[in-house]
């Protein structure tokens, strides 16, 4: 079993974001399982400063895939003024506007994982129509509110090859534990019969596609 190395989980502990260890560890586990027949790019909704990239970017490097993570680092409304998730120093001194940007590249960096990341830069859905299916695997993790959260379900899922894997961050079946969307369209993805679950670690919930028919 291939290690996730110790030098990037060094780097993830000190990266900001939301994606706790088990769980980013079970992306890269599962990621790095994606077979030579699934084909296409791994693909993240949602890269904030770049911790869940840290474990899907090295199991990319690894597989020889592309993988190309999107944002349009503007922070998503839970993570904007007056949310207990806000942070202050990733507002844009030149603008005072919120930019993660910056931070992300400098994640990349010093991950040397730049050469196997593509940065994308607006809106998922716009995105969307520039990534052309199939893809290997895709990791939703974006906007968590309910029209963010099934518009990268419905703009991206299909794209997903047959064996490949739709990974949903931030699903709570218990209202106490968190929003709705996420697990929404995680058990929409499962009650249409398109996907199966294989894992679930934390809020973290892992779905292969099955066979079309
Ligand atoms: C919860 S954070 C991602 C956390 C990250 N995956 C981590 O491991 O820390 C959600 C991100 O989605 C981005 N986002 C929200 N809605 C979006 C949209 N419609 N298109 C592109 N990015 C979006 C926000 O800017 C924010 O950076």
């Amino acid at each position: 079993m291939t290690e996730f190395p110790e030098r990037l989980k060094e780097l993830a502990a000190k990266t900001k974001g939301f994606m706790p260890e088990p769980e980013g560890l079970a992306l890269f586990d599962h990621t790095l399982k994606v077979g030579k027949k699934v084909s296409g790019p791994i693909v993240e909704i949602g890269s904030y400063c770049g911790l869940s990239a840290l474990y899907l970017g090295e199991a990319a490097r690894i597989l020889e895939r592309p993988f190309i993570t999107i944002d349009h680092h503007r922070g998503s409304e839970e993570m904007l003024p007056p949310s207990e998730f806000f942070d202050p120093e990733l507002l844009d001194p030149s603008t005072g506007r919120f930019d993660s940007l910056a931070t992300l590249r400098r994640t990349l960096e010093l991950a040397d994982l730049e050469d196997f990341v593509t940065v994308m830069v607006g809106e998922s859905t716009l995105i969307s129509g520039l990534v052309k299916a199939p893809i290997a695997a895709l990791f939703i993790d974006g906007g968590h509110g309910s029209l963010a959260t099934w518009n990268d379900f419905n703009y991206w899922s299909d794209k997903i090859d047959q064996d490949g894997l739709l990974m949903i961050h931030d699903v709570f079946s218990d209202l106490k534990d968190g929003g709705r969307p996420p697990f929404e369209i995680y058990t929409y993805a499962i009650h249409m019969g398109d996907f199966i679950e294989i894992a679930q670690v934390g809020s973290l919930r892992v779905l292969k596609r099955t066979p079309r028919l």
